[in-house]
């Protein structure tokens, strides 16, 4: 059965990214495509150290579990990494890991190619669109397929629990999970 991991990378425990995450998956298992919702929140993700030793191993030498997160995505056929937004930009933990992800990747099996997915980025008030900029350079640098919806992942939402009062942000995302699911469909 094909599969799309969605990660996470908000610290909160009520996190609105994560509710963002579940109505994305819940479309897609409509469409029949398993998911699998990770959460960066207990972890603490090391930026690349540039030692290469990926290339020869295989995998990222940094021992703080990201290999495992690695091995669930270079298994699936869909992958879509969502942010809070952090001062105008994603938060560094996940660019953290989209850096060694895509390191690993291009340095071995490129296990990206032709996976399909987006990222989604979201906010209080501002700073969406550079944070989806920013995360859609891993995507199209490692030979990955960008799935649309009819506005860009974008949801606005601050407290925690706010994420479902931006409905039309959440049928965007709905929307994109649909997509995601169809095109994996539509290339398997
Ligand atoms: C350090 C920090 C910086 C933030 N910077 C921004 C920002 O630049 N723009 C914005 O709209 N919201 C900003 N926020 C608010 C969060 O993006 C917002 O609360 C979001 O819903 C958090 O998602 P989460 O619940 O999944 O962690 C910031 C929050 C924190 C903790």
């Amino acid at each position: 059965m094909s599969k799309v991991i969605l990660l996470c990378g908000s610290p909160r425990k009520n996190s609105n990214t994560m509710d963002v995450l579940s109505a994305c998956a819940e479309e897609i298992e409509k469409e029949g495509v398993d998911t699998e919702i990770i959460s960066l929140k207990n972890e603490s993700i090391r930026s690349c150290i540039a030692c290469n030793k990926c290339v020869s191993t295989g995998n990222c030498i940094l021992n703080d579990g990201l290999e495992e997160i690695i091995e669930k995505i270079r298994n699936a056929d869909g992958f879509i990494p969502a942010a809070p937004v952090y001062f105008g930009t994603a938060r560094g933990d996940i660019m953290a890991a989209l850096q060694r992800i895509g390191k690993v990747s291009r340095g071995n099996d490129k296990f990206l190619d032709w996976m399909v997915g987006g990222p989604i980025a979201v906010a209080r008030r501002g700073g969406h669109t550079l944070t989806l900029q920013e995360m859609m350079m891993f995507f199209s640098i490692n030979n990955m397929i960008i799935a649309g919806s009819t506005y860009w992942n974008m949801v606005f939402a601050g407290p925690e629990g706010t994420a479902f009062e931006d409905e039309e942000g959440i049928n965007t995302i709905k929307l994109f999970g649909e997509n995601v699911a169809k095109i994996i469909k539509k290339i398997n």
